[in-house]
């Protein structure tokens, strides 16, 4: 007999679309699971205002097939420039839903981010003050601190004094990959809540990095030791309202992966459900999926979950995604779970 489940249909709370051509491949492959999504705003440049996250949600509502029924949830890009007026109005009138903190040189694309915190705290004092969410790349860049562990670091001596600074600001700790980043925000006070992907809960390092180099595999936060992933797969499956999905699905072509000094990113959109109820199935906590992929996420944004299902069935045939997706400008490839997926998605 198969088994299926049946779940509200689920929201992303972090996702890359990218722009043109490249986000005309990969927004369908979102909309077809996905209700909403939080869009990350790193575009090249930057989604830094209102007026280009107004411009940006309509190239995306127009790159939509038809008949799609998504709705992409806007951010913006904090710079030392941000002007809290803008973001205000942008919130007000319900146009953005959060602000994306990068570190400067953390990550793609994070060049025009933070770089002195007192820069932009008139910025989070106005957001502390209206609700509006601030999600953050949680990784210090200093050169001397070993990068597998600029999470944890960057945990002590930024995120910590600046809730304790201004503790009314909600924080989204996003793509959690250590056992530390779980700890701080399961038991930090305050109104404090992180976001899991998909592929830091199937793999650790030595995916990564045993028997090969596997490019594909390469993001940031980097992938942790296993112990890592462990404490992440025992958080997403708890049911703890302060978890729920952010994939972090990051496309970038083959090309920019594949080379001398690959780009991070995992593009995981069109399979993530199916590798989702596989972990859950594996931790005994199909119960828990709805919770993390479909409940969690829009209560912490003050939104309704969505009333559509979608029912995933598991068959002894596995699932065919594609290994590759064509885009106009070479091909793209999806990220490989390691092992076969069975949960279909209906
Ligand atoms: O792996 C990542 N890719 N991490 C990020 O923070 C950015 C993202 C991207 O934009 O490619
Ligand atoms: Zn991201």
């Amino acid at each position: 007999m198969s088994q299926s489940i049946t779940i509200r249909r689920p929201d992303d709370w972090h996702l890359h679309l990218r722009d043109g051509a490249m986000m005309q491949t990969v927004l369908p492959e979102t909309a077809r699971h996905f209700a909403r999504a939080i869009i990350m705003p790193n575009l090249v440049p930057p989604v830094v205002t209102a007026e280009d996250a107004l411009a940006y949600r309509d190239r995306i509502d127009a790159a939509l097939p038809d008949g799609a029924d998504f709705t992409p949830l806007m951010t913006l890009y904090l710079t030392e420039q941000t002007d809290p007026d803008d973001v205000q109005a942008a919130f007000a009138d319900g146009l953005i839903h959060a602000v994306k903190l990068y570190p400067a040189g953390a990550t793609t694309n994070s060049q025009s981010g933070v770089r002195d915190f007192k820069n932009v705290r008139h910025v989070l004092e106005k957001m502390a003050e209206i609700g509006l969410p601030l999600c953050i790349h949680g990784e210090v860049t200093t050169h001397d601190v070993d990068i597998f562990d600029r999470e944890q670091v960057f945990l002590e001596t930024v995120l910590d004094p600046l809730r304790r600074d201004i503790p009314e600001l909600k924080v989204t700790l996003e793509h959690i990959t250590t056992s530390h980043g779980i700890d701080y925000v399961r038991e930090a006070s305050g109104d404090i809540a992180g976001t899991i992907t998909t592929h830091h809960l199937m793999i650790n390092r030595n995916h990564m990095l045993v028997g090969g180099i596997r490019p594909h595999y390469y993001c940031l936060p980097i992938v942790k030791r296993a112990e890592h992933q462990k404490a992440l797969r025992a958080a997403a499956t708890s049911g703890n309202p302060r978890f729920f999905l952010g994939t972090d699905s990051a496309p970038h072509l083959d090309g920019a992966k594949e080379t001398a000094c690959g780009c991070a990113g995992v593009f995981s959109a069109p399979n993530t459900m199916s590798c989702l109820a596989q972990v859950f199935e594996e931790e005994g906590a199909l119960d828990k999926l709805e919770a993390f992929a479909s409940l969690n996420g829009p209560a912490r944004y003050g939104l309704a979950p969505n009333e559509a299902t979608i029912t995933l069935e598991k068959r002894d045939a596995p699932c065919t995604y594609p290994a590759k997706y064509d885009t106009p400008d070479g091909p793209l490839t999806l990220f490989d779970p390691g092992t076969p997926l069975h949960w279909h998605v209906l």
